[in-house]
């Protein structure tokens, strides 16, 4: 059994160690062993190990969990983008130019892409990545996108009601049948998750409530896309059912933050159902941020993630969704590292990844800084020098 020592760490985020949230050690050492964290502490009394790798005073973190990506497509729509920043607005209605080019693709097409955005994320230091479909939204293309995207990650996620396909555009009725009948049994086997985009212009609250609830039993995890584009029922619906985390949250109520911290644990250990906010999306849209600081002064558990997309955010960095959260949303630094790390595994209803404590999975990203600050502090700089992922360098 090989042990590996990350030595020589001058500031050492573990999301779980000490009083502040982010448990920041100094002057620290984590022994790997099997994958795991097997110690964490001061460098100075650190065991023996088969390997050691000397970081010279560098920060290290968690690897980012991004808790939500839609990389199962083809083609981009880098032009739809063109005529945004030169004034269009967003409203989703490209998604089916994605559909088109996504149906059309081979399997090996769609692996290329997964498999390139996979890499191009990891490179940036995130080690967990949440997959959806919704790009295919016919039983076979959505059991293929799905297919597909296990081969990445086992945080899958069924987004067959992305919106309703060209075929079923006057008969959305019919889609819902489509979704909650032979498409889910096509899908489930290879979906942890289910997901609805729950907005006008995709999918009512009914619609978005029957197929949740026909995800939730065949044993799916229930997540959902809500509010991204205007107020609406998309967050209390995600209460209702116990979501894991409601996504997006760009234009909330009061009635929705109270929803959200509604769902409490006991312990204080944040709430139940997450906020994911996907800053790319506003950036990308140019649409108003989202307001954390209102979610977390509530009680609120928020999460940070990339939306990774050809649409609405062509970006698969967690450092620079970090940047814009801490510029844009109100968020402290130590707040938007710790959404990207633990709060994104809490989305995922994970406890294994997003911390640096004993028994936790051996996903480490070591900065070129001194200091987590530097993500948010140096935007758009290559900060990430090296990644391991379940106890291996990458
Ligand atoms: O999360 N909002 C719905 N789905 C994606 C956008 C998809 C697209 O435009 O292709 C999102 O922003
Ligand atoms: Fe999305």
């Amino acid at each position: 059994m090989s042990t590996l020592l990350v030595d020589n760490i001058g500031e050492l985020v573990t999301n779980g160690i000490g009083a502040d949230p982010l448990g920041i050690r100094r002057t620290a050492a984590v022994l790997v062993e099997e994958g795991q964290v097997a110690w964490v502490g001061p460098s100075a009394y650190a065991p023996a190990a088969d390997r050691r790798i000397d970081v010279g005073g560098a920060a290290v973190l968690p690897g980012f969990v991004d808790s939500h990506a839609h990389l199962v497509f083809a083609g981009d729509r880098a032009a739809e983008f063109a005529a945004r920043m030169a004034g269009e607005p967003y409203t989703g209605g490209g998604i089916r130019t994605t559909v088109g080019a996504t149906r059309a693709a081979t399997d090996g097409e769609l692996r290329a892409n997964v498999r390139r955005l996979r890499g191009e994320a990891l490179r940036q230091g995130t080690t967990t990545m949440e997959i959806k479909s919704g790009y295919g939204l016919s039983v076979a293309d959505e059991a293929r996108s799905l297919r597909i995207a296990a081969e990445s990650s086992s945080e899958t996620t069924f987004l067959g009601a992305h919106v309703v396909p060209a075929e079923y555009a006057d008969r959305p009725d019919d889609y819902v049948g489509l979704v909650c009948g032979p498409m889910l049994a096509a899908a489930a086997p290879h979906a942890k998750w289910i997901d609805v985009f729950c907005e006008r212009g995709a999918f009512d609250v009914d619609h978005a409530r029957a197929i949740l609830a026909c995800g939730q039993a065949v044993g799916l995890g229930v997540r959902l896309h809500a509010n991204q584009l205007g107020p609406g029922p998309g967050v209390r619906l995600g209460v209702e059912l116990g979501a894991a985390s409601v996504d997006h949250c760009t234009y909330l109520s009061d009635a929705d933050v109270d929803a959200l911290a509604g769902t409490a644990h006991s312990d204080g250990f944040g709430t139940r159902t997450v906020a994911t906010l996907l800053p790319g999306a506003e950036f990308s849209t140019r649409s108003p941020y989202p307001d954390a600081r209102r979610l977390l002064d509530a009680g609120v558990t928020v999460a940070l993630a990339t939306d990774c997309n050809p649409g609405s955010s062509y970006t698969s960095s967690m450092p620079f969704c970090i940047a814009l959260a801490v510029r844009e949303m109100r968020m402290t630094p130590a707040e938007a590292v710790w959404a990207a790390t633990a709060g994104g595994a809490r989305a995922l209803r994970r406890d294994d990844v997003g911390v640096l404590t004993p028994g936790a999975r051996a996903d480490l990203v070591v900065l070129d800084a001194p200091s987590y600050l530097h993500l948010a502090y140096r935007p758009g700089v290559p900060l990430i020098r090296q990644v391991i992922r379940n106890g291996v360098p990458q």
